[in-house]
C-alpha cells in the first residue's frame, strides 16, 4: 500500500508526497504577449505553499499558432522565458519542484492565429479543412517542443510535460481517429507514436538526464492496450512519468466495471499503472475532488500518484486536507468551469473561501 504522505522518486526527482497539480489553464491570465504576469505568479505560488508536492503549469504554447486564444502563455521567445522565473522562484521558494505543460493546438487551433495544421486534413472547429502538416513542418514543429524544453530548463523549471491527451497535436498524431497519413508518421503504433518519440528523444538529448520529462498521455485511442504501447514507446523514448487522461477516442466505449468509485478517465490512470507498476511511476486525474477520493486511490495502491485539477483551483489548500484532514471548500462541480474560456473567473469556492479564511 502506497501512502499518500510518501515520497516517490520520478525520474530524478523526489516528490515529497503523492499529490500533484494538474495543468490548468487560466484563460486571460495574461494577454497577446504571452508573458508570465503577477496573477500567474501568485495563482502558482499560492497552490504551491499547501502541501502539493509538484505543480505542473498549464499548456504553453510552443509557437504562437499554438495557443487556444490571444490571452494564453507561450514559451516561443526570451521574454516570455525571463517572466516565467518569476513562476519558478516562488514555486521553488515554497520548497518544492515545478514543471510545465508544453503544447500546440493543431486540429483544435483557433483561425484567427494562423493556419490551423494537424496530421491529416480533417475538420476543424469552425467547418474548414486542417492543413495536413509536411515531413519538413513535422520536423520543425518537434524542434519547437524541444527549443521551448530548453526555455523550460532556462526559466528554471525542473522537467517539462508533454500534452499528449485531449486531442492536441501529439494526441492527435498518436490517435487513429485523426491521423491518416501514410509516412513513417502513421498507420501502425509505432508510427503514431513517433511524433512524440522523437520530441522526447530531443529533450533528453538537450536538456539532459536529471530534467523530467513526462507525457500526458491519452489512455483510450483505439483502446487501452494501444495507448499502453504508445506509452511504452515514450517511456522507450526517455519518458520519466505517465500522466494518463482522455483523447480524442471516446473513452465511455471502454469496458468497465460502472460501480467502481472512480470515473472511466481515472480508471485509464488504473491501467496504466497496473501495467508499468515498479517500473515507470503513472498518475490518474479526473474527479478526484475530495480526500476520500485521492486517498481511496493511493490506500488501495491503483496508482503512483494523483493529479488535482478542478480540486485545486477551488482550494488551494485541498492537498493539506487530503494529508491532515484540515477544513477546505469543496469545489462545486459547476457545469462549466468559471476558470474555463469564456468563464468570469468567479469561482463559487474561492468566494466562500475568500469568506472564510479571508
Ligand atoms: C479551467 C481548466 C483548465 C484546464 N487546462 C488544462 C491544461 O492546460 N492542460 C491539460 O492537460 N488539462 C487541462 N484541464 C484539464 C484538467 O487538468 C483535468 O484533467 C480536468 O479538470 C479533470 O480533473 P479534475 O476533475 O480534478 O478537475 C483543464 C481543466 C480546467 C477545468
Ligand atoms: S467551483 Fe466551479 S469554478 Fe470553481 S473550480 Fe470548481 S468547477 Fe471551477
Amino acid at each position: 500500500m502506497a501512502d499518500i504522505a510518501s515520497p516517490i522518486k520520478i525520474g530524478k526527482l523526489t516528490l515529497k508526497n503523492r499529490i500533484t497539480m494538474a495543468p490548468t489553464v487560466k484563460f486571460d491570465f495574461t494577454d497577446d504577449t504571452g508573458v508570465a504576469t503577477d496573477m500567474l505568479v501568485e495563482h502558482y505560488k499560492e497552490r504551491a505553499e499547501h502541501g502539493c508536492a509538484l505543480i505542473c503549469v498549464e499548456a504553453t504554447a510552443v509557437v504562437p499558432s499554438g495557443r487556444f486564444c490571444r490571452g494564453h502563455m507561450g514559451l516561443y521567445n526570451d521574454e516570455q522565458m525571463e517572466s516565467q522565473k518569476r513562476i519558478t522562484e516562488a514555486v521553488h521558494a515554497a520548497g518544492i519542484p515545478i514543471i510545465i505543460q508544453l503544447n500546440h493546438t493543431g486540429m483544435t487551433g483557433n483561425p484567427e492565429l494562423g493556419e490551423v495544421i494537424a496530421p491529416s486534413a480533417v475538420k476543424t472547429r469552425n467547418g474548414g479543412t486542417a492543413h495536413a502538416m509536411t515531413i519538413d513542418e513535422v520536423h520543425a514543429m518537434q524542434q519547437a517542443y524541444i527549443d521551448a524544453a530548453v526555455r523550460a530548463k532556462m526559466a528554471g523549471y525542473d522537467g517539462v510535460q508533454l500534452h499528449a491527451c485531449h486531442g492536441y497535436l501529439i494526441n492527435q498524431f498518436a490517435s487513429p481517429v485523426v491521423n491518416f497519413r501514410e509516412d513513417e508518421y502513421g498507420g501502425s503504433i509505432e508510427n503514431r507514436a513517433r511524433f512524440g518519440v522523437e520530441i522526447i528523444k530531443g529533450i533528453r538529448e538537450v536538456c539532459g538526464p536529471d530534467f523530467l520529462i513526462s507525457a500526458r498521455i491519452s489512455g483510450y485511442e483505439g483502446s487501452v492496450e494501444e495507448s499502453i504501447q504508445t506509452g511504452e514507446a515514450y517511456v522507450a523514448a526517455g519518458c520519466d512519468y505517465l500522466q494518463v487522461s482522455s483523447g480524442i477516442d471516446d473513452v465511455e466505449k471502454m469496458e468497465r466495471d460502472a460501480s467502481l468509485s472512480y470515473n472511466a478517465v481515472c480508471e485509464l490512470g488504473v491501467r496504466f499503472h497496473e501495467h508499468f507498476k515498479g517500473r515507470v511511476p503513472v498518475s490518474a486525474v479526473n474527479g478526484i475532488r475530495t480526500p476520500e477520493a485521492a486517498r481511496y486511490l493511493l490506500d488501495n495502491d491503483l496508482v503512483d500518484t494523483i493529479d488535482l485539477g478542478c480540486g485545486i483551483l477551488a482550494d488551494p489548500a485541498l492537498p493539506e486536507a487530503i494529508l491532515n484532514g484540515t477544513p477546505y471548500v469543496e469545489c462545486f462541480n459547476c457545469a462549466r468551469c468559471q476558470y474555463g474560456p469564456g468563464g468570469s473567473h468567479k469561482c463559487p469556492a474561492a468566494m466562500k473561501r475568500q469568506k472564510t479564511v479571508g
